[in-house]
């Protein structure tokens, strides 16, 4: 997949800069033509030499030579590249790139490359940890820069936690994702929902469900795949976030509410996998509540359905829901197409064996105006696949 294909590696000055030279000769050794940018720090980690003799050429520091004056156009660079990766990215680097500043060969690259680009953090924990570090990597995710994740772990001051720059293994992997997958999507931005939603009793109870979160985070993560950017407004789950992708984290079917209202301003693609309590406590009690020898009532309010909002505002956008039913489920499914306008409506069954919650597969019916489509048990990236597959032909037909 990344043989022939061209892919600068850009090296900044933390101590991980010696991974990047396994990172390179992964590269190389899979076929890629790879230039090396280095920042003047990262030469104080790593030598020029190590990295112009594993890349097979040399590498480029200066936007000039000024021993004689010849250019290193870093436009010409941005042109020839088809994927970019900065690997380690120093928060100074990242904040950098977030505020658009260009003061190295490395930094006018990236504000020149029209490929992909990825970055690898790698820094101290709380460098990792801190606001700002953390607004810029928001920043850079939402303006479609793959974030691949650092790892935790004991770092090189000695402290443990998160902050080690991802495997040269695992660089190697998204990058292959990032340049093997046609960026169909690109331009178009997306919100998801996904996950239970938790509506408090008091400080110590609440109602929720069995969702976990599986099926939105895998259509989350195709959708960003194929290039979208991808707004995952996500109710309480121990999933990891998916590469390149923006999470909003809420609690209750209200703060999902208002968190979609807001996203759904500026998105194309609407996608309502959460399972968002339909009931919620009239009233949440400051303190427990005490036990006592009576049976006790909770009274609860209907939530307000976030996909039919949608719908009722959608203008011309593709807005996908689910449905997962135990009876009827057919004619619930297009019951609900109709009421939240949606374009279509993916239906879950209990009653298939494999599409359980907390699962990795799936076998789900795609229901439209024009009909119904089952498919076969499948793993939820396959089924996600099939979902995005489906917007796209919504979008293209339009
Ligand atoms: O009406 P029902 O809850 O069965 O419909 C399920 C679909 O509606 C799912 O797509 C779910 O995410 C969405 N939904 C919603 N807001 C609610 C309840 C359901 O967006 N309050």
């Amino acid at each position: 997949m990344l043989s022939g294909k061209h892919i600068i590696v850009g090296i900044t000055g933390g101590i991980a800069a010696y991974k990047a030279a396994v990172l390179v000769r992964l590269l190389v050794r899979r076929g890629a033509e790879v230039q090396v940018l280095m920042t003047p720090a990262a030469k104080e980690f790593i030598t020029p030499l190590t990295m112009a003799t594993l890349s097979k050429r040399p590498i480029l520091v200066e936007n000039f030579n000024p021993e004689n004056g010849a250019w290193n156009s870093h436009i010409d660079l941005g042109c020839w590249a088809d994927a970019m990766v900065i690997a380690p990215a120093t928060a100074n680097t990242l904040a950098k790139m977030a505020c658009g500043i260009g003061d190295s060969l490395l930094l006018t690259t990236y504000l020149s490359a029209r490929c992909p680009v990825a970055v690898a953090p790698a820094m101290d924990l709380d460098m990792m940890a801190h606001a700002a570090t953390c607004q810029n990597l928001e920043t850079l995710a939402q303006r479609g820069v793959a974030i691949i994740e650092a790892e935790s772990g004991e770092l090189a001051s000695g402290l443990s936690g998160k902050g080690r720059m991802a495997e040269p293994e695992v660089i190697v992997e998204a990058l292959e994702r990032i340049i093997g997958r046609p960026q169909t999507l690109k331009g178009k931005r997306a919100l998801v929902t996904a996950g239970a939603t938790i509506e408090a009793i008091d400080p110590v109870r609440y109602i929720t469900n069995h969702s976990t979160g599986k099926m939105g985070y895998a259509i989350a993560s195709e959708l960003a795949a194929r290039g979208a950017e991808v707004c995952l407004v996500s109710g309480p789950t121990r999933l990891e976030c998916p590469q390149g992708v923006r999470r909003v984290d809420v609690r209750s079917a209200d703060e999902m509410f208002e968190a979609c209202i807001q996203e759904w301003n500026g998105s194309d693609i609407g996608v309502m996998c959460a399972a968002v309590a339909d009931y919620t406590p009239e009233q949440v009690s400051d303190s427990k509540i005490k036990k006592s020898d009576d049976d006790m009532c909770i009274r609860l309010r209907r939530t307000r359905d976030i996909a039919a909002n949608l719908g009722a505002c959608k203008e011309g956008r593709v807005l996908v829901g689910f449905a997962l039913e135990t009876d009827n489920e057919q004619s619930n499914a297009v019951a609900k197409l109709q009421r939240k306008n949606l374009d279509f409506v993916v239906l879950n069954s209990m009653r298939d064996k494999g599409a359980c919650f907390g699962g990795d597969t799936n076998k789900i019916t795609i229901i439209d105006a024009t009909g119904e489509c089952p498919c076969p048990l499948e793993s939820k990236a396959d089924a996600a696949s099939r979902i995005a597959d489906r917007i796209e032909q919504i979008i293209n037909n339009k």
